[in-house]
């Protein structure tokens, strides 16, 4: 890990895929509507506080017509943002080849360590090039002249290398949100070695984990035959240097304990506990996604409630799933498949009086997420691999009260931040369930004890605390180092 410096740089581009908002019609008016996601609600805090532009896709899909003119990305300040947002339009084979196809069909299963979900199409992979010129290209023209152009995810991993091209003095960093896989995985990739040295083209790239950090360097040796040097943290790769670490991102902590205590907020919980009516309440809050392991943790709650029915009637399971990447025919047949284990445990234990598990199928907005995890007893985060995960660290800043049980994935990033957790490996059915047996009776004292030493973690490695260790980071000068000759491709066969 590079330690936090001082001062950042003011001046700040960001680029990423998804928007941090979307244009949604209200009859002849245009809103702008919050988008879920770890990334973009993090990154919408940050850059309300320190200003800058982000330029994202506009979420929206025009028809692809030959010979038509691309529109300029549209220009709008964020209300009450304090930020520009530039927003590009793509057109249907774009967004079906580069967002659907490579980026959530390539690279997002592959990096989360299910190479045999992974499919690679050519054609595909020519439209994530196109897509990461065009993002470049409309990025050169908003560089700052002295701060920071910041590229973040899977999606873009090109366009660090292009701008570079383009821009050869601009200062780009880049930020990789998810699990980033060891070179045997990685080069199953067809294009791994373009990915790796498109990233290169970056002066830092941050990892929220030291094992993603690592990954990428060897990925750099091995795949793209770069010098690196382990111990500094540095890449060099044909006469630049780029400085890899890891940078664990926080949250809005400060805000989430503040809407924890407000006393309407609390009002809210207490009339959502006394609508449940049930001793324990188990909450988990996911994007509807396979690396969540929600059907895997829904199993685990039916052999719990198998083999304990002496907390019939006393718990509830209260699943929050948003709807994520829909036209994706895996997260269709996902969604199918958790409706009929919902059907299945609710068909199975309830009864007159009681319903075992809620499953509530939309997003909700910070406060109302926020009545949720002040309720809850137990939260579960299982993913089966995930880059950091955000709710873990929201329920903890909540807790206000200093109470609550988290139940928590050794396959995620936040992992490594919450070791007081009740760890688990989501893969283990029995080990689930003990986990949720035990954090339903984990004596007042230990509770209390794991919650406090998570909230100090918590509260101080914040998203802003981040924020200024990754800018002071990328603000500093990488001295050049003679970058070892490349060896031929041939040889590196
Ligand atoms: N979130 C939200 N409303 C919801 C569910 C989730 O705003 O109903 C937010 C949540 O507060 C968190 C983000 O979505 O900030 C999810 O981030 P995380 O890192 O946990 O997972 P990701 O979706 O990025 O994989
Ligand atoms: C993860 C990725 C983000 C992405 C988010 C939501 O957090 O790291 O880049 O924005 O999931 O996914 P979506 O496909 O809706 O943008």
């Amino acid at each position: 890990m590079i330690a936090p410096r001082a001062r950042a740089a003011d001046r700040l581009l960001i680029i990423s895929n998804r928007a941090p908002y979307s244009l949604r019609r209200r009859g002849h008016a245009t809103e702008l509507v919050r988008s879920i996601g770890g990334l973009s609600s993090t990154l919408d805090d940050a850059l309300r506080k320190r200003g800058g532009v982000w330029l994202a896709w506009s979420g929206s899909v025009a028809r692809a017509r030959r010979g038509r003119r691309r529109p300029p990305p549209r220009s709008m300040p964020v209300r009450d943002g304090g930020y520009r947002l530039r927003l590009l339009t793509l057109n249907d084979e774009q967004v079906a080849g580069y967002y659907h196809g490579l980026s959530n069909r390539s690279l997002w299963p592959l990096c989360h360590y299910f190479p045999t979900r992974a499919e690679f199409d050519e054609r595909e992979w020519k439209v994530y090039e196109a897509v990461n010129r065009l993002f470049a290209h409309a990025a050169s023209k908003s560089v700052p002249a002295r701060g920071i152009t910041w590229v973040h995810d899977f999606h873009l991993a090109l366009v660090p290398r292009m701008l570079r091209s383009l821009r050869p003095s601009a200062r780009i960093a880049a930020f990789w949100h998810i699990p980033f896989p060891a070179p045997a995985v990685l080069r199953i990739f067809p294009w791994a070695r373009e990915v790796v040295i498109g990233l290169l083209g970056s002066d830092l790239i941050g990892f929220h984990t030291g094992d993603d950090a690592t990954h990428f360097m060897e990925c750099a040796r091995h795949l793209a035959d770069a010098d690196v040097a382990f111990g500094r943290g540095e890449v060099a790769y044909h006469g630049r240097v780029t400085r890899v670490s890891s940078f664990p991102l926080g949250v809005e902590a400060k805000e989430f304990d503040r809407i924890g205590s407000d006393p309407e907020v609390l009002d809210e919980v207490r009339r959502l506990r006394l609508s449940l009516r049930m001793e324990r309440l188990i909450l988990a809050v996911d994007r509807l996604d396979y690396t969540k392991g929600i059907l895997q943790r829904l199993q685990a709650y039916e052999r719990f409630l198998a083999a304990r029915p002496e907390w019939h009637r006393r718990v509830c399971f209260v699943q929050i799933q948003v709807p994520s990447r829909e036209s994706v025919p895996e997260y269709r047949s996902l969604r199918e498949q958790i409706d009929r284990a919902v059907g299945r445990i609710s068909g199975r234990f309830s009864t007159a009086e009681w319903t075992p598990v809620r499953y509530l199928c939309h997003g909700f907005g910070r406060r109302d997420l926020a009545v949720f995890y002040r309720a809850a007893d137990v939260l579960l985060v299982t993913p089966l691999r995930d880059g950091m995960n955000l709710v873990a660290q929201e329920f903890v800043a909540t807790r206000g009260d200093g109470d609550g049980v988290l139940v928590l994935s050794l396959f995620a990033g936040a992992a490594e931040r919450l070791r007081e957790a009740l760890l688990v490996n989501p893969y283990d059915q029995s080990a689930m369930q003990r986990a949720i047996e035990r954090a339903l009776v984990l004596p007042t004292v230990e509770r209390r004890a794991a919650m406090r030493t998570m909230r100090r973690r918590v509260m101080t490695e914040d998203v802003d605390w981040w924020l200024g260790w990754f800018l002071a980071a990328a603000a500093v000068e990488t001295s050049p180092r003679r970058a070892r000759r490349p060896r031929s491709r041939a040889a590196r066969r």
